[in-house]
């Protein structure tokens, strides 16, 4: 009869699905922390990392570095997710104020993976965890980079995939569809357009059907991450449990000392405290059109304020701090394993030891 109560009582906080949390092990966490793991932290080296290093180019749309770096996007996922994520595009065009009565092309990218047997029909069933950035840069000034904005978001949301494509196709492979679970689908959406004009007409918007906005189950922006000493605050009194989560996911990596950033503030997440929702103000972003449709459960990760250098020529590769970019991947990985239930089903993990820094260390991993 109590568990029956506290379930009734917690499912306000689930988001209003009868999905599940489940919190990763230490061993897990310092599994997805290690150089050794599917995802190396060292992709996300701003000078040299696989990953992230290429798209910190301008990449303005209609542009030869706005093609290279969609180029990059389908290199890496075709080369290191399994075949079972789809790629979508949805692509539009578009006067903007810069280009006057030019159309200019955009192109959104959706990389998708729904729980086996999840065909259109059966979407109702399913829910999706949506991660979202932006790709393109701004138009002006010339030659600006965009890197925390948001070129670190989207290699973070890639890395995030390869870290735990293998755990959930393992997932996947033991999930019973007997009809009672919602199946969980997760899928990452790389806007464009974002800096010259945010428009989203029936049409052309990201989501021609409502049922497919019916399927997300939370909506994670991620925006103008990877410079140093971020102070995130919790935006919505509606998501405040999933960002209570994030940090939670923070305070342990960094109890671990899995995370390499020294914030001033001791943490990037700092506000799960809080209980004061009375106040209505959020930050602009692309989120404001998802929510203007219904979707209610958003977690904006966007540091307030933001980082000096943001829209200046400033917001290039020597402006980033390695620690932090890698931090957030760890914490995001965190995070979305949680989300998607993936305790368990990582390969290689292995109880660890530390070494005489407390570091954590693996000794056969691999
Ligand atoms: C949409 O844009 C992408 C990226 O430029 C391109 O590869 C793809 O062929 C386009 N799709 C359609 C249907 O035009
Ligand atoms: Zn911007």
């Amino acid at each position: 009869m109590t568990r029956l109560t506290l379930s009734h009582l917690l499912l306000p906080f689930l988001g209003g699905t009868t999905a599940g949390y489940t919190t990763l092990s230490d061993d897990t966490l310092r599994h997805i922390s290690s150089p050794l793991s599917a995802s190396s932290p060292s992709e996300l080296d701003p000078f040299d990392g696989s990953l992230l290093s290429p798209i910190l180019i301008p990449r303005v749309p209609g542009t030869p570095g706005h093609a290279a770096v969609q180029a990059h996007f389908i290199n890496y996922i075709k080369s290191n997710l399994s075949p079972e994520w789809t790629i979508e595009w949805h692509n539009s065009t578009s006067k903007t104020p810069a280009t006057g009565e030019k159309l200019v092309p955009f192109q959104n990218l959706i990389i998708r993976r729904d729980p086996p047997g999840m065909t259109r029909e059966r979407e109702g069933e399913m829910e999706r965890l949506t991660l979202a950035a932006h790709y393109d840069s701004l138009y002006r000034p010339e030659g600006f980079i965009g890197a925390v904005d948001s070129a670190v978001p989207c290699a973070v949301l890639l890395w995030v995939l390869k870290e735990l494509d293998g755990a959930m196709g393992k997932r996947w492979g033991e999930w019973e569809d007997d009809g009672l679970e919602r199946g969980k689908g997760v899928q990452v959406v790389l806007f464009d357009g974002e800096e010259a004009w945010v428009q989203w007409s029936g049409e052309d918007s990201l989501y021609g059907s409502s049922s497919r906005l019916d399927t997300i189950s939370l909506f994670v922006l991620l925006d103008l991450l990877g410079a140093a000493d971020p102070t995130v605050p919790s935006f919505f009194g509606k998501t405040h449990w999933a960002y209570q989560n994030m940090a939670k996911v923070e305070e342990r990596l960094r109890g671990l000392k899995l995370l390499e950033s020294e914030p001033k503030a001791g943490r990037f997440l700092h506000d799960s405290e809080r209980s004061n929702w009375n106040f209505a103000g959020y930050v602009e972003d692309d989120h404001v059109p998802f929510l203007r449709r219904g979707v209610e459960d958003i977690l904006h990760i966007i540091p307030t304020p933001f980082p000096r250098v943001w829209h200046t020529m400033d917001d290039d590769v020597k402006n980033l701090d390695v620690a932090t970019v890698k931090d957030w991947a760890k914490i995001v990985a965190g995070f979305v394993g949680e989300w998607m239930d993936l305790e368990g089903h990582f390969e290689g993990v292995v109880p660890g030891t530390e070494d005489e820094k407390g570091r954590y260390f693996v000794k056969d991993e691999l």
